[in-house]
């Protein structure tokens, strides 16, 4: 058995690396060791003279957004402000423990961060020394998790609100055709309340008529008419409608559009997403504050990204989830299926919307895949 090589001492010996002289086996574990240090983000925690101490690797920094320096660090001072960690790995410190896969989250800025993490004692002639910790994001992988759940509540109240949707605009237009004859032989015979009644009427069923629209828009699956559009223009054109309403609120409406590639797509429904998420900013900002739209190509996603971006209250970071839903609002008048619309739509061209909310205010931004440059 010995005398015959295998196929990783083969492949060594032709990297000249096998003959006298060279532990291959040693080798081999130092360099494992390399990669792995260098990849998975890790902390050994002890304690020294009363003091709580720790040294990290670059990758850990990065993860804690911290900045990188090797050495010894005092753990207490570096997590200063992440106080969910720092108690977290002080426990297992003290109390002795080991684990595999730790599941822990916590609150960047920016968004929320999950990961696993394994927790080793390292020990020196039977006495523990200290522990060391090593993680695994895995916000991707609850990204995914949150969005295949969103589409999978997304289709059932979807199917359920277009049946519901579908029965009730055939009854409408009725009535609506009914009001409005009503309305019309009311004129001239001194019946000026009855006919004030009647076009209340009328208004009150276009604003349900509009409910059941979005909600069928929500729901079915609408035709689509591709194109290649660009989304500058289509930007500008929806902005433009929108800065009368945003004056009235005090809102200065600026644009940074960069050059991008065009992207299929059909018009109208991407003027509808737009529309949503201007909306809700305006909403948001209430009276005064900044409306951007913006543009962009980002190059290593290969996306073309909108933003829209307000300075009004931002979103708290447990509402994440919920603002997707269909009929999740917070609003008094709200429908609550904005967002729901946009994303659907959004989705069908291949794209997904991202929204992020640091204290105050937030942008949405919405990700498509090009189609080609001009
Ligand atoms: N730009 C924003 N700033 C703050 N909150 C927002 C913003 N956009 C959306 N939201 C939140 O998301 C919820 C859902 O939005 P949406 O689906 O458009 O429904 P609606 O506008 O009818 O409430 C809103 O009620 C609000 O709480
Ligand atoms: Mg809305």
């Amino acid at each position: 058995m010995a005398d015959t090589p295998s196929s990783m001492q083969l492949f060594l010996e032709k990297l000249g690396l096998q003959g006298p002289g060279v532990d291959i086996r040693n080798f081999a574990v130092m360099e494992t060791l390399r990669i792995t240090v260098n990849i998975y983000p890790m902390v050994f925690v002890f304690q020294q003279d009363e003091k709580l101490l720790m040294e990290m690797n670059a990758a850990f920094a990065e993860l804690f957004e911290m900045s990188y320096s090797p050495g010894i660090l005092d753990i207490k001072k570096a997590f200063e402000s992440n106080p969910g960690i720092l108690s977290l790995l002080l426990g297992t410190l003290s109390e002795k423990k080991e684990y595999i896969s730790h599941f822990h989250y916590f609150e960047r800025i920016d968004r929320l961060v999950y990961m696993l993490i394994d927790a080793q004692m390292i020990k020196k002639d039977e006495l523990h020394i200290g522990t060391v910790f090593i993680f695994r994001e895995i916000s991707n992988l609850i990204q995914l998790e949150t969005d295949l759940l969103r589409i999978d509540r997304l289709s059932t109240i979807g199917k359920m609100a277009a049946g519901i949707a579908h029965e009730i605009r055939n009854p409408m237009t009725s009535i609506r055709g009914f009001l409005q004859m009503l309305s019309r032989d009311l004129i001239g015979n001194n019946w000026g309340k009855q006919k004030a009644y009647t076009d209340l009427a009328l208004q009150e069923i276009d604003r349900v008529n509009e409910l059941l629209n979005q909600l069928l828009l929500l729901a079915k699956p609408v035709e689509f008419v591709l194109k290649d559009v660009d989304i500058n223009e289509m930007v500008k054109d929806v902005g433009k409608l929108h800065e009368s309403d945003a004056i009235i609120h005090q809102i200065h409406v600026k644009y940074r559009l960069a050059s991008v590639p065009r992207v299929k797509m059909d018009e109208n429904m991407f003027k509808q997403v737009l529309t949503n998420l201007i909306r809700n900013a305006i909403e948001a900002m209430e009276d005064s504050g900044e409306l951007k739209l913006s543009t962009h190509y980002e190059a290593d996603k290969d996306k073309v990204v909108v933003e829209v971006a307000d300075t009004g209250p931002g979103i708290p970071s447990y509402l994440n989830d919920r603002i997707f839903d269909a009929f999740f609002t917070t609003k008094e008048h709200g429908t609550g299926l904005g967002l729901a619309i946009c994303q659907r739509i959004v989705h069908e061209f291949g794209g997904h919307i991202r929204m992020t909310s640091k204290g105050y205010g937030t942008t949405f931004a919405i990700l498509l895949p090009p189609s080609a440059w001009e």
